[in-house]
């Protein structure tokens, strides 16, 4: 099951009555943590969360705790952050059920790619500017497609995991031929009250990022729907009234 970027009033409704029905919720480290508090004492909650370069619970293990606690007859829910089949290893999990016979139902999330820009008031498409999105994960930098989106603004570029590699990523796009000028967003913590929004381009992101110290979780947006006057109405000239 999805939960969301992290507030509990992005949770889908039917992602709510999944948790409400669970005997079990095995959960990770981003996500909607709050709504445990509304779960029955009679709930048990496994915490399987998973820190940056610190695995506390390795896949295959978090996959035989879904599989062995199904076994004992119980309804198992896996909450993660965003959507599971975006970068959650949601497939993983399902496949590991299925050929244990453990039946599965998907409840989709709102996935962070998509709703911490749009939190901080970035839209992905926006007609006139830009009409695709690539979503990616930062961890390996940027791979062709995404340095072509970039250097040719063909699509808005929204990075995952990539807030340690902020200045390689830079570096790629620009040695790729991309804009020092093309507008970038860090959006940190969306949807919580930590949410922090950076704006820089991509010849200034690695020494504004320092100066604030971003940190993860963040997504990253680069494209022209990044500028921070992308939505400011431009001023109507007092003689065109
Ligand atoms: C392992 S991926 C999981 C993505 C998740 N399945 C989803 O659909 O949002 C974790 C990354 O998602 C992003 N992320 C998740 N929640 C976030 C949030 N509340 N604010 C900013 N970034 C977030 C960050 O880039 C983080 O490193």
């Amino acid at each position: 099951m999805g939960g969301g970027p992290g507030a509990t009033d992005l949770l889908t409704l039917r992602g709510y009555r999944a948790l409400m029905t669970a005997d079990v919720v095995v959960v990770d480290r981003l996500g909607p943590l709050q709504v445990l508090d509304d779960l029955p004492a009679s709930v048990e909650v496994i915490d399987v969360g998973k820190t940056p370069g610190h695995h506390p619970v390795p896949q295959h293990e978090i996959n035989a705790i879904l599989v062995e606690q199904a076994r004992r007859g119980l309804t198992v829910v896996r909450l993660k952050g965003g959507d599971p089949f975006v970068y959650g290893r949601g497939g993983e999990e399902v496949l590991a059920c299925r050929a244990a016979g453990v039946p599965v139902e998907v409840v989709p999330g709102v996935s962070s790619a998509l709703s911490v820009p749009a939190l901080a008031g970035i839209p992905l498409t926006h007609r006139g500017t830009v009409g695709a999105f690539l979503v990616v994960n930062g961890h390996d930098g940027l791979d062709v497609g995404a340095l072509a989106a970039v250097r040719d603004r063909t699509a808005t570029l929204v990075i995952l995991m990539g807030v340690s590699m902020l200045s390689e990523i830079t570096d790629q796009a620009v040695t790729a031929g991309a804009d020092v000028g093309t507008p970038v967003a860090v959006v940190e913590s969306g949807s919580t009250e930590h949410q922090r929004v950076t704006r820089a381009t991509l010849g200034t992101l690695v020494e504004r990022a320092a100066q604030v110290g971003v940190r993860a979780p963040a997504v990253v947006v680069v494209g022209d729907v990044a500028a921070a006057d992308l939505l400011v109405p431009a001023l109507v000239p007092e003689m065109a009234r």
